[in-house]
């Protein structure tokens, strides 16, 4: 039976780390979802997203998935934790779910030599708090400024961000970002949609700073947990096997998905409950 590994994200962002988890794992298999109908939950309350990710993981739990990756830091913030101390014990004891805060957080502050580091994410991610949180617990002496970036997931998920309209939404909230310290040397992608913008962001960089993207350091942190647990590692089959499910229209996906993704892909259609 296949056990692939679930990749979450409230849309078509997961799939800029999907593409980073394939590319370091090739061997193993993954079942991606969006919960492009729901899209986005960046401005949804705390209540709203963790109901609507513990849907998708017990979905992605249902298609076999031992383990899933929450591709997604407003569904991080938001849900992991409660998935986790209350909802998997009783519900799935054996199985995982992880996210993408804990990984990058353990090594966006060997980044930065000012010791200020800049976090570009949705609402609900610096609402959430946890990444100050969390970068505090791993490396104390450096200061996190945030920027909440509302209108950036849309334009993405709109396919407006590479247009010049885009352009002014970006200058706004980097302008926001400098102008709470001149001393930012990094500056994280904290959201998964962001990768897409990534040329029109680095034209508003502080001076002389660096842009972390997450993908690939996610992709690196599972391969270290799958060694780390080898009773995980042997759960999950490895034909290197991909399938994509959208809870919206399978054409849009299809269409839209291979900009995030790198490449052609076909995706299914589902309902939630
Ligand atoms: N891609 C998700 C993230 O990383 C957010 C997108 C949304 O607002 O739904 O935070």
């Amino acid at each position: 039976m296949s056990q692939p590994i679930g990749v979450f994200d409230s849309g078509y962002g997961g799939l800029t780390v999907l593409k980073e988890l394939v590319a370091r794992l090739p061997q193993y298999d993954y079942t991606y979802l969006g919960d492009n109908a729901r899209s986005p939950y960046g401005t949804r309350s705390f209540e709203t997203v963790y109901h609507y990710t513990l849907e998708c993981v017990q979905w992605l739990f249902r298609q076999g998935c031992p383990l899933v990756v929450l591709a997604c830091n407003t569904a991080s913030a938001k849900a992991l934790r409660t998935i986790q101390q209350n909802d998997l014990p009783r519900m799935a004891p054996d199985n995982r779910v992880l996210g993408v805060i804990r990984p990058t957080t353990e090594v966006v502050g060997k980044f930065t030599r000012t010791g200020k580091i800049g976090i570009l994410a949705t609402r609900g991610t610096v609402s959430s708090g946890s990444y100050p949180i969390e970068i505090e617990k791993f490396f104390p002496e450096v200061t996190v400024f945030q920027q909440a970036c509302p209108l950036w997931v849309p334009l993405v998920e709109n396919n407006e961000h590479d247009k010049p309209g885009a352009d002014y939404f970006v200058k706004e909230y980097m302008d926001q970002l400098r102008a709470q310290s001149s001393d930012i040397d990094t500056v994280l992608l904290a959201c998964t949609h962001y990768p897409l913008m990534r040329d029109k962001i680095a034209r508003h960089l502080p001076k002389g700073s660096q842009l972390i993207v997450q993908g690939e350091i996610v992709a690196e942190s599972l391969a270290d947990y799958l060694l780390r647990h080898p009773e995980m590692e042997s759960r999950c089959s490895k034909n290197g096997h991909l399938r994509f499910f959208t809870t919206d229209s399978t054409e849009d996906f299809d269409a839209h998905a291979s900009i995030f993704y790198g490449k052609p892909l076909q995706s299914e259609h589902i309902i939630l409950s």
